[in-house]
């Protein structure tokens, strides 16, 4: 297998030995949200079961691949399909893609998700920014050897979701004459939808929205020393008083009548970064 460093680095230059410019920002497109692939001056498209060292996706409504253009002129990566503990794959290899990524030299990644609203305020189709995050009932990627040259045993996480990138997006959503809310994103490990009991508790503990996703990307990408910026679409509300049954298909079809705002707006963030 070889250590991690050497397996970035077969990826690495599997992937240069195919696309030679250097992408500036990377992008995680999440559930039902990967039209914003669509936008992109695609100029290479490469499946995760292609490069070497890639872990696989494998959930419905992920199509798993990399996929390098210009995005508002700028050269991105965009993570077309992400992958998730719940699949199986070990938080470290969730981090995989992060860390090739930035070794193929962005110096920010921009992210998206669905997630359910917690915040009693919240409705169904909310773009909520990611202010701070909650990652104690997850795994954390870093647990294990650290690689130094990748980052610090013990990385500072007082501010996973840069304020600077908060700010233009505030700009740049105003300007596009959107509406959006600001939050904690409480990550789980999933697949299970959460018990009416468990939503309650996630408020209570701070969360505004919670998701099987993010967190572990976002701890990964802090160690590299990425700035990041994260949104997520509110797709079902965890605290109803009414019966309260989630399904994975209104998940996706929330995100999905979401998907041009969020298209919008990663946009002009990418043009003004
Ligand atoms: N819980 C956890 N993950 C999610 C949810 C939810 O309600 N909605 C979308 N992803």
């Amino acid at each position: 297998m070889g250590s991690i460093l050497e397996q970035l680095n077969e990826a690495v230059e599997f992937i240069k030995k195919q696309y030679s410019a250097t992408p500036e920002i990377g992008i995680i497109l999440g559930s039902g949200l990967g039209n914003l692939a669509s936008e992109l001056k695609v100029e290479l498209e490469l499946p995760y079961d292609e490069i070497p060292h890639f872990p696989i996706s494998t959930v419905a409504g992920h199509s798993g691949k990399l996929i390098f253009g210009e995005l508002a002129g700028r050269k991105v990566v965009a993570m077309s399909g992400r992958l998730h503990f719940y699949e199986g794959y070990r938080a470290h290899e969730v981090a995989f893609p992060i860390r090739a990524m930035k070794v193929l030299g962005i110096h920010t990644l921009l992210i998206s998700n669905a997630a359910g609203g917690v915040n009693p305020s919240f409705r169904v189709g909310d773009l909520m920014i990611i202010t701070d995050h909650i990652s104690l009932a997850t795994v954390n990627p870093l647990v294990g050897k650290n690689e130094e040259s990748l980052g610090p045993r013990f990385p500072d996480m007082s501010e996973p979701y840069r304020k600077e990138l908060i700010r233009l997006a505030r700009t740049v959503i105003a300007k596009l004459g959107y509406e959006v809310r600001e939050g904690v994103y409480f990550g789980v490990t999933g697949p299970t939808f959460e018990t009416r009991a468990e939503y309650k508790m996630i408020h209570v503990l701070g969360g505004d929205a919670v998701g099987m996703s993010t967190v572990q990307e976002v701890i990964v990408a802090v160690h590299a020393g990425l700035h990041v910026f994260a949104i997520s679409v509110i797709t079902d509300l965890g605290i109803r008083e009414a019966d309260n049954i989630i399904t994975h298909e209104e998940v996706l079809q929330a995100a999905m009548e979401a998907e041009p705002k969020l298209t919008g707006i990663f946009k002009e963030l990418v043009k003004a970064i």
